[in-house]
């Protein structure tokens, strides 16, 4: 037998920042999933913050998953492969996520301040809202190269949009390629020219004249909506974005170079803002070209330069 000590233990890290409703829900998608070896939770709130990593530690003890949960601290979050920022003020019902942008700007620059200084290979993955204009600042305050912080962004707009043609078409939400782009908000919009359905233009795939203008603005108001519908019956949502911001963590992790819509830095508009991106371990490995209409040009540069526009006030 060999005296050589045993190989390093390849050993994956997720922080989560914030462990709230959302933060929790991430960590237990990512625990159920066993995406990565260790979770490690930070809030300044100890009490809820320890009973939540309680809580998850027992659903890791019956065998199911693979990783351990325990609360860390901002400094070892700096350290870890994945930093899942979702800490924040939450919409209220009536509430939009731009409301939130003064009160979350504060609580982001808290956050980062004592995790310095971040591990130069850290993905940062931002969930808070306004995710667009959190993710912009978030790469200022971390310091880390552009391409390694991201936003969940549009990825949960297009999944619902997904989910809404999937039941129009009779055909599974994954067998549909359609995106909602822009803001992670009002700004958002749906790039219909280039969605399809296992290579074929949507309006070929669904049922004959079903895809009117009419029912296009139906579409994109329920995809636009969603957020605001759920948090109106239930107080926050917390499923479908733990379930996305987990699967992103797991792309990130796995390297696996899947596409979705995130919101990055753009540089030519000077915001980020959702376009789709292969997604992989350097964070945004390249974006994706896509081809826009005249009508989903226009969107986009409007909904730029009011994003550019909110930028500007909070710098100020
Ligand atoms: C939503 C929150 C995450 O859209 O903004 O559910």
């Amino acid at each position: 037998m060999s005296n050589a000590p045993p190989p390093h233990r390849l050993k994956t890290t997720i922080a989560i920042i914030g462990a709230g409703d959302v933060g929790s829900t991430i960590a237990y998608t990512l625990i159920l999933s066993s995406v990565c070896s260790e979770v490690i939770m930070v809030d300044p709130k100890t009490e809820v913050l320890e009973g939540q990593v309680r809580d998850l530690g027992d659903a890791t003890y019956g065998g199911r998953s693979g990783t351990k949960v325990r609360v860390g601290t901002s400094k070892e979050a700096g350290q870890a492969d994945v930093v899942v920022v979702t800490a924040g003020a939450k919409q209220r019902d009536g509430e939009s996520r731009i409301d939130l942008l003064g009160r979350n700007l504060k609580i982001l620059k808290s956050i980062f301040e004592p995790m310095q200084p971040i591990a130069r290979t850290t993905v940062v993955l931002m969930v808070a809202n306004p995710v667009d204009i959190l993710s912009y600042f978030a790469r200022k305050l971390s310091g880390l190269p552009e391409n390694q912080v991201l936003g969940t962004g549009t990825s949960l707009d297009s999944a619902r949009l997904r989910g809404e043609l999937a039941r129009r078409a009779e055909v599974a939400a994954s067998s549909i390629d359609a995106y909602v782009l822009g803001e992670h908000g009002e700004g958002q919009f749906i790039a219909w020219s280039s969605a399809s359905i296992g290579t074929a233009p949507l309006h070929h795939a669904l049922p004959k004249d079903s895809l009117t203008d009419s029912s296009k603005r139906e579409i994109a108001s329920h995809t636009r909506g969603a957020a605001g519908a759920i948090i109106k019956a239930k107080g926050c949502t917390n499923y479908g974005i733990g379930s996305v911001a987990a699967s992103l963590c797991k792309y990130i992790l796995f390297d696996s170079h899947t596409v979705r819509p995130l919101s990055f830095y753009q540089p030519d508009l000077d915001c980020c803002l959702s376009m789709p991106a292969v997604i992989g371990r350097k964070g945004i490995v390249r974006p994706i070209h896509v081809e826009l209409d005249e009508g989903e040009k226009e969107a986009l540069e409007s909904c730029a330069k009011d994003l550019r526009g909110i930028i500007e006030k909070a710098e100020k």
